[in-house]
């Protein structure tokens, strides 16, 4: 495909969307009388139409059984994990032994660099992007403490240039080549925290 930087090829790729009709199974704000264009796919979603009756499947199970809800819910909460395998491999293109849905994601984060994260002489660091979640930079520093070392001395953070708001990518190289004896871990998200944010 030949990206072309104009508002006909953006209108040519919206016809030809595979994915348009999923759009309407989602509610959208609405913001000064419009459908916002809504960005923020890394934090809160939009809510899928289909949710609510969803989540009410599992209050009124919870309701009729309580703790027994774990066996004889019509979803049993025992195996959760097994029931999300399937659509989480469609998701990410996995096997079904490559994947597992759980704890929420500052735990995994937490569990990921207990395995990834190893100090050793020099190489001491974690590059993060600047202003990242906040409960991400938090675990980065946590972890460099629980090794015994100074957060302020130990992560390195990918700033946009001035005026920007995305970082570029041979900045990120730039960063990694200048300080590859000392980086210990890279943690960097598909997309960029702050900009991925924006509800406009
Ligand atoms: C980038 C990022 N990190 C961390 C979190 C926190 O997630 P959790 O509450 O599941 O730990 C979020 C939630 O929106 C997020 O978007």
């Amino acid at each position: 495909m030949q990206f072309e930087n104009t508002l006909a090829f953006a209108k040519k790729m919206d016809k030809n969307d595979p994915l348009k009709p999923f759009r309407k199974e989602f509610y959208i704000p609405r913001v000064n009388g419009k459908d916002s264009i809504y960005l923020c796919g890394n934090s809160l979603g939009l809510q899928p139409k289909s949710v609510e009756k969803h989540v009410m499947t599992e209050i009124e199970d919870w309701r009729k059984y309580g703790v027994e809800g774990h066996l004889h819910a019509r979803n049993p909460w025992l195996y959760y994990h097994h029931l999300f395998t399937k659509p989480l491999c469609d998701l990410v293109g996995a096997k079904k032994d490559e994947v597992v849905c759980m704890n929420n994601l500052t735990v995994n984060l937490n569990l990921m660099m207990v395995t990834f994260y190893r100090p050793k002489d020099k190489q001491t660091k974690i590059v993060i992007e600047g202003s990242a979640f906040p409960s991400d930079y938090y675990a980065v520093e946590q972890q460099i403490r629980f090794h015994g070392l100074d957060p302020k001395e130990n992560i390195i953070e990918l700033l946009p240039r001035k005026g920007e708001v995305t970082l570029r990518t041979e900045d990120i190289v730039a960063t990694l080549e200048k300080h590859k004896d000392e980086i210990a871990l890279v943690l960097l998200g598909a997309v960029n925290f702050t900009p991925g944010n924006s509800l406009t």
